[in-house]
């Protein structure tokens, strides 16, 4: 009896020891992961938004927002789900309608897993609410707040999304429109704002890249204040009426949004412009842009479709027809080709113009913006788009990806020109924060209208000129607009003398502008 309790009590002690090792080991590497955690967690003082506005312009009042980024499922069209973040719960996030010199206050609240920042894209403010994590401010943590305040500047069209892995988080739904009105819109005018964004969704995954070029060639589904397809509803009109449409371009892809309609552009980005010809042609809206256009409603439907290189396009075209008439049940189809607008080269006059005629540079810097890949190997090159860059392709600016690329030093007061010089073989749509700029040239010719922006949309083979005041101390990104090509490289910086640089790359609170 005694001989067989033996062994079996040994092994209990045995299984008792096993256990007890086994618990001392899962409570030292929970203590060991808590450490980590802990030494990860961000460690004192954050650098929030900064040099925030207190009061209004003069005249203007004062507009309480929050907005609550977090996970949620959208569902794009019926039965069509993506795991999405959002503000607000919507994508795109609440529309923020503010007028001229309001005082806009934005209480933040990030409910993601991750870090984040918002980034009021077009908006002249101070230079600590831009919102660029590891540029101006910490990335917020997650669970964490914070509020932004700035003036609503002129009127026109902006955005807002996050700038902390930019290329992720915008992709995945942190954007939204802030559209500033000169004043009271009157009631008779329909005034609406169409996003266009893109999902990789619904489209075989190539092989095998995962990487920063990757997302383009998986996009299946494109879609229009955040539906697609049947689930696009039409808009109702009055016919007569004046009816205003801003279109923002929320992703990454041109989009060829063509109204089929005559029209005219009376805003392009933040700027209001007049005497420009009417026009039926289709727009291309680059990464970032935005355009406003105008026309009178027919008493017929008007469609407004966007042409696209891949299939998707048809889906996300939008019907705007008169109360009670019934849907008609397609888009008109066919090419655009011979239809596009010459958007550079449209005649019309911003109201504010940073660059009056005559005006001479004191600052002028060339970029060359161009791709290069480091590992070129079949698996790189997706068949039909000969050359088309795969996972380690770098976008580089004058050869060199940020934070190596050059830093533009400018001072108070200077008139600065910047030519961007397209080498490379894809489209790259530049943006520059924290100031309008004239377009003033493409391919060294200047243009016939005064076209003022803040992302001009360079295709290959193109250069562009755009000239500004440097009238907005502090840092300042530059950078492609396709975001896969801001997070490959394609950034730089722009700063002041004398202007100090809010916060850094990296550090405890893992800032990533792209
Ligand atoms: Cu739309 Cu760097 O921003
Ligand atoms: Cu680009």
């Amino acid at each position: 009896m005694g001989t067989d309790q033996q062994p079996s009590s040994r092994s209990a002690l045995g299984a008792w020891l096993a256990l007890g090792t086994i618990v001392l080991f899962a409570a030292a590497a929970i203590l060991v992961f808590v450490a980590t955690r802990q030494a990860q967690a961000p460690t004192g003082r954050l650098v929030a938004p900064s040099d925030q506005a207190q009061q209004p312009a003069p005249g203007g009042g004062v507009r309480d927002f929050t907005l609550t980024a977090a996970p949620v499922a959208l569902e794009l069209e019926p039965g069509l789900i993506t795991a999405a973040w959002a503000y607000n719960n919507i994508v795109p996030g609440p529309e923020l309608r503010v007028q001229t010199g309001d005082l806009v206050r934005v209480r933040f609240q990030n409910r993601l897993p991750v870090p984040t920042t918002i980034h009021w894209h077009g908006v002249p403010l101070p230079n600590g609410e831009d919102g660029v994590a590891g540029v101006t401010q910490d990335a917020i943590p997650a669970g964490g707040s914070t509020t932004y305040a700035f003036v609503a500047p002129q009127p026109g069209t902006y955005w807002y999304h996050s700038h902390q892995n930019s290329a992720k988080q915008v992709g995945q739904g942190l954007y939204g429109a802030l559209v500033v009105e000169p004043g009271a819109v009157p009631v008779s005018i329909l005034d609406l704002t169409l996003i266009y964004g893109e999902w990789p969704l619904g489209r075989p995954q190539p092989t095998p890249p995962p990487g920063d070029g990757a997302d383009m060639m998986r996009y299946g589904v494109y879609s229009v204040n955040g539906r697609t397809g049947s689930a696009i509803q039409p808009i109702r009109l009055q016919p007569g009426q004046t009816v205003r449409l801003r279109f923002v371009n929320a992703g990454n892809l041109t989009h060829y949004v063509h109204p089929h309609v005559a029209y005219r552009i009376i805003g392009i980005d933040g700027s209001q412009l007049t005497g420009g010809p009417e026009t039926e042609h289709a727009i291309p809206l680059g990464a970032a842009e935005r355009v406003e256009i105008e026309f009178t409603a027919p008493d017929a439907p008007v469609w407004i479709t966007a042409h696209d290189p891949s299939p998707p396009a048809r889906e996300i075209s939008v019907v705007a027809l008169p109360y009670g008439m019934a849907v008609p049940p397609k888009a008109p189809e066919g090419s655009i080709s011979g239809q596009v607008l010459d958007l550079d080269g449209y005649a019309a006059r911003a109201a504010y113009d940073p660059w009056p005629d005559g005006t001479k540079p004191t600052r002028s810097f060339t970029l060359r913006l161009g791709e290069s890949m480091t590992m070129p190997s079949s698996h790189n090159l997706v068949p039909g788009m000969p050359g088309m860059p795969g996972m380690n392709t770098r976008y580089t600016i004058n050869g060199a990806v940020f934070p190596q690329t050059p830093g533009l030093t400018v001072k108070q007061g200077d008139r600065v020109e910047i030519t961007f010089v397209n080498t490379g073989q894809l489209e790259h749509a530049m943006h520059l924060h924290g100031h309008a700029f004239r377009l003033l040239a493409r391919d060294g010719r200047s243009l016939p209208g005064t076209l003022v922006m803040d992302t001009v949309l360079a295709e290959p083979g193109t250069s562009y000129t755009i000239g500004f005041v440097a009238d907005n101390p502090g840092w300042w990104a530059i950078h492609c607009h396709e975001l896969h090509h801001a997070a490959g490289g394609m950034m730089a910086l722009l700063h002041y003398q004398g202007s100090q640089r809010l916060a850094e790359l990296g550090g405890p609170a893992g800032n990533n502008p792209e």
